[in-house]
């Protein structure tokens, strides 16, 4: 299996309740290494043009609003297979769905406030890291 890089955030429902420890210990028990890490407030720039994907879609505004409304810690994860298991331990979108176990099911609160965003494919995790991180900013 290949080793992967993937963007993870940890959002404000989760930086706000202080979970940010028990988090990056569920992505470090799933054998992702946090390789660049650091804790900023988005600005309305950054939210809309991070989730442009979804600009459409009728969450967008309350999702871009969400996201401003307190520190996120941005995350390259390295590891095996890194989206995959990422996306595995994160669990499903909506926190109700996710499986035992899982960071939405343990700390997510709803589908908005689900505590992890998680690239979805290995391109747009090049591009996720990119959007977040200058090359020297990764410490391997
Ligand atoms: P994330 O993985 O960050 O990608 C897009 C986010 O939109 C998603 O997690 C959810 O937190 C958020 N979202 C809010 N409402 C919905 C919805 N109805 N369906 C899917 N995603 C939603």
């Amino acid at each position: 299996m290949a080793i992967q890089r993937t963007l993870s955030i940890i959002k404000p429902d989760a930086t706000k309740r202080d979970v940010t420890g028990k988090i990056n210990q569920m992505l470090e028990r799933s054998g992702l290494r946090i390789i660049a890490q650091k804790r900023i407030k988005l600005s309305q720039e950054q939210a809309e043009g991070f989730y442009s994907v979804h600009k459409d879609r009728p969450f967008y505004n309350d999702l871009v609003n969400f996201m401003m409304s307190g520190p996120v810690v941005v995350q390259v994860l390295e590891g095996e297979n890194a989206v995959k298991v990422n996306r595995d331990t994160m669990g499903a979108t909506n926190p109700e769905e996710a499986e035992e176990g899982t960071i939405r099911a343990e700390v997510g609160l709803s589908i908005e406030a689900n505590s992890v965003h998680g690239s979805d494919s290995e391109e747009n995790a090049r591009s996720e890291i990119n959007f977040f991180f200058k090359d020297e900013e990764i410490c391997p």
